[in-house]
């Protein structure tokens, strides 16, 4: 059932509300064409800092900054009608404390119409959140595996195993009590997540977390088969986009070598309508 057959545009508020309802979509998207691609189907559209790796080559989230987010969310919000748009805060636009979190969303929010940032972090983050959503800012949580902190975390590992987990609801509490209308859960034991899910009032939209969670969330350019570099557990492919693209390319590169491309009809010729 696509958003646009049943609903109006989600908010904050009607995501909240799905709670232990009816499965959340969401999925990245970082320019105009995919946009519109997923808007029917989507309830929420994310502009992620995945980006930075997916679309500019960087190693890792680190290096995206506010300008690049900003203007990957004005072509996302441009390619939208019906699904909510959503805005990564990018490392290091946010952590310093309230004010600067305030300064940077603010200014994220009013250049793209988005209708909510994300940022990571529980605990930690919880006084910023706090401060945000006393301010108008709607803020979705992301916790367990937070790729902007790829370096104290010691890589992309699972997070929440053993006693961890403690720590990880301990985050996820933290984060939904402080005024955060959802929260993604990133890459963590099936049955923390569930446990999370159970705990908390707020939906929880897993990446590589559980079935059980109230939503999911994919990167588009992996779930489509065009970011191959690597290729987490997680990542369920439903195209092959990458590989079909290739051979496009192959072929288009054989026939202009051959001299094949442009054909006849592709050409123009002196009256209007056509070569002939
Ligand atoms: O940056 C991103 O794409 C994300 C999703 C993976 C949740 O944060």
């Amino acid at each position: 059932m696509s958003v646009s057959a049943d609903m109006k545009r989600p908010t904050p508020q009607t995501i909240r509300a799905r709670k232990g309802g009816a499965p959340l979509v969401m999925l990245t998207a970082y320019t105009t064409p995919i946009a519109k691609l997923i808007d029917e189907d989507c309830d929420i559209a994310l502009v992620g800092d995945s980006l930075g790796m997916v679309l500019h080559g960087l190693p890792s989230t680190l290096g995206v900054t506010l300008e690049m987010m900003i203007l990957h969310g004005q072509a996302v919000a441009r390619g939208l009608n019906h699904a909510m748009l959503v805005i990564d805060m990018p490392f290091g636009s946010y952590e310093e404390g309230p004010e600067q979190a305030f300064r940077n969303c603010a200014r994220v929010m009013v250049e793209t119409g988005a209708a909510a940032v994300k940022l990571e972090g529980g605990v930690t983050m919880a006084p910023t959140i706090r401060y945000l959503v006393a301010r108008g800012i709607p803020v979705m949580a992301h916790v367990g595996l937070t790729p902007q902190a790829v370096n104290t975390l010691g890589g992309y590992k699972v997070q929440g195993r053993g006693t961890d987990a403690d720590r990880v609801m301990a985050d996820a509490i933290a984060a939904s009590d402080a005024g955060a209308f959802s929260i993604v859960l990133e890459k963590l034991p099936a049955r923390l997540s569930d446990d999370i899910t159970a705990r908390l009032p707020i939906p929880t939209i897993g990446i590589g977390a559980s079935a059980g969670c109230d939503g999911q969330v994919l990167v588009i350019d992996d779930m489509l088969g065009l970011f191959t570099d690597f290729r987490p557990k997680f990542v369920k492919r439903y195209a092959e986009l990458g590989a079909a693209a290739k051979d496009a390319v192959r072929a288009y590169a054989q026939e202009v070598r051959a001299r094949k491309f442009p054909a006849p009809e592709h050409e123009f010729g002196e009256e209007a309508g056509g070569r002939k």
